[in-house]
């Protein structure tokens, strides 16, 4: 157990020459990466050590989910959601992005529709045709700065061949933790048209401020647990996203065995380093967590104050993750991407994610690196004589 200390989030670590993908995006250029999500962190202390004893045995042989780490994710899973997990429920994955496309391979035949609600983690809109289902893409709304499903849109999408919903909770890239309400309400419609509901909830332990709580999907009800596979991963919220190592939870034994034998011959086993890094994280790092969450929100706090100082780009707060979805339209820039880039700050362009005019800010890295980002998107934006 970690004892009271202090983990220093705002201490800089060095990535450049790591091979890091979200720092060598810039290599030699004096651009400030604030892209791909993973965080400029260090991981937990306690996950580190375990690598350490792990890396110590010598032999990295092929490897099992070990019977401890099913015990601590059952454990966690019921004291964070009060949701009873059998160990036999979940599979082991290299990754999420694995998961979703062995969703859509598992459910339904070729030329099936996956529906999604847009703007979206890219993966989510190029699983389907990797496994030559069709996707129907239905907008999320923004209304009073808040994003929401418009359901009666969702619901008249949806055809006779529409047997899977793709859906992502707390959201990436709008940030939302989908309520109670709004998850029964899409629940429901997934039950009235025989959908199952792939559920991702890789940022589920990014939950910024009190009012914000996850709801599994699956804890919905019965009903809705035998028709949905839930995602998850430590990867996200410890720092992990290199080791590779995530999990589905599913409780109908049909479908289980569907979405395994659609692994058959193309997923790999978890690595031995990431299963050992998951337990670790799963069971030791709850002041590491603590602190993260609380200096996110500092972190959040800055880039909303940042952003209402950038006159006409807004956004709407982001409930969970790192990521802030910055709406540029009214800026009229013709490559908003280019545009922060010769300001030396590195975005994500909303056309990847299906949400043209935005933009996605990673905040999730210590706060001098991030104030120093805004000062030079603030700048950029009062070159632009028109406002
Ligand atoms: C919603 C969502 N799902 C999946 C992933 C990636 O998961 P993995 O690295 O485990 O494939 C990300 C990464 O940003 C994500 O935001």
């Amino acid at each position: 157990m970690e004892s009271k200390t202090d983990f220093n989030f705002g201490i800089p670590v060095e990535r450049r020459n790591t091979a890091s993908m979200k720092w060598d995006r810039y290599k030699g250029r004096d651009i400030i990466p604030l892209w791909v999500a993973d965080m400029d962190f260090c991981s937990p202390p306690a996950v580190i050590d375990a690598l350490h004893q792990r890396i110590a045995h010598g032999v990295f042989g092929y490897t099992t989910p070990p019977e401890s780490l099913n015990t601590v994710v059952v454990e966690r899973l019921q004291a964070d959601y009060g949701w009873a997990v059998q160990p036999q429920w979940l599979v082991w994955l290299p990754g999420l992005v694995t998961g979703l496309n062995v969703a859509c391979r598992a459910v339904g035949r070729d030329n099936d529709d996956v529906m999604t609600a847009v703007p979206i983690y890219p993966p989510f809109l190029t699983a389907p045709a990797n496994s030559r289902r069709r996707i129907i893409k239905v907008p999320l709304q923004e209304k009073d700065n808040r994003w929401k499903f418009d359901f009666d849109r969702l619901e008249s999408a949806i055809t006779s061949r529409t047997r899977l919903f793709l859906l992502c909770n707390p959201h990436n890239p709008v940030g939302r933790v989908f309520t109670r309400d709004e998850l029964t309400a899409l629940a429901a419609i997934c039950e009235k048209h025989d959908i199952i509901i792939c559920s991702d909830e890789i940022h589920c332990g990014l939950l910024l401020g009190d009012d914000n709580i996850h709801l599994p999907t699956a804890t919905l009800g019965p009903e809705v647990a035998q028709r949905t596979i839930t995602l998850m991963s430590p990867s996200k919220t410890f720092n992990l996203p290199g080791l590779g190592c995530a999990f589905a939870v599913i409780c109908d034994e049909k479908l289980r065995r569907q979405f395994i034998k659609a692994t058959s011959g193309i997923v790999p086993l978890v690595n031995a380093l990431g299963f050992a890094a998951a337990e670790a994280a799963y069971r030791d790092c709850a002041d590491w967590h603590a602190q993260l969450l609380e200096y996110l929100c500092g972190n959040r706090e800055m880039v909303v104050r940042a952003i209402a100082d950038m006159p006409p780009l807004t956004m709407a707060l982001p409930e969970a993750t790192y990521l802030a979805w910055i709406d540029v339209r009214s800026a009229g820039l013709t490559n908003p991407v280019r545009f922060f880039e010769d300001a030396g700050v590195g975005l994500q362009d909303g056309i990847e994610f299906d949400g043209p005019g935005f933009v996605r800010l990673n905040f999730g890295c210590p706060g001098p690196l991030l104030e120093q980002a805004l000062e030079r998107m603030k700048s950029a934006m009062g070159t632009l004589t028109h406002f």
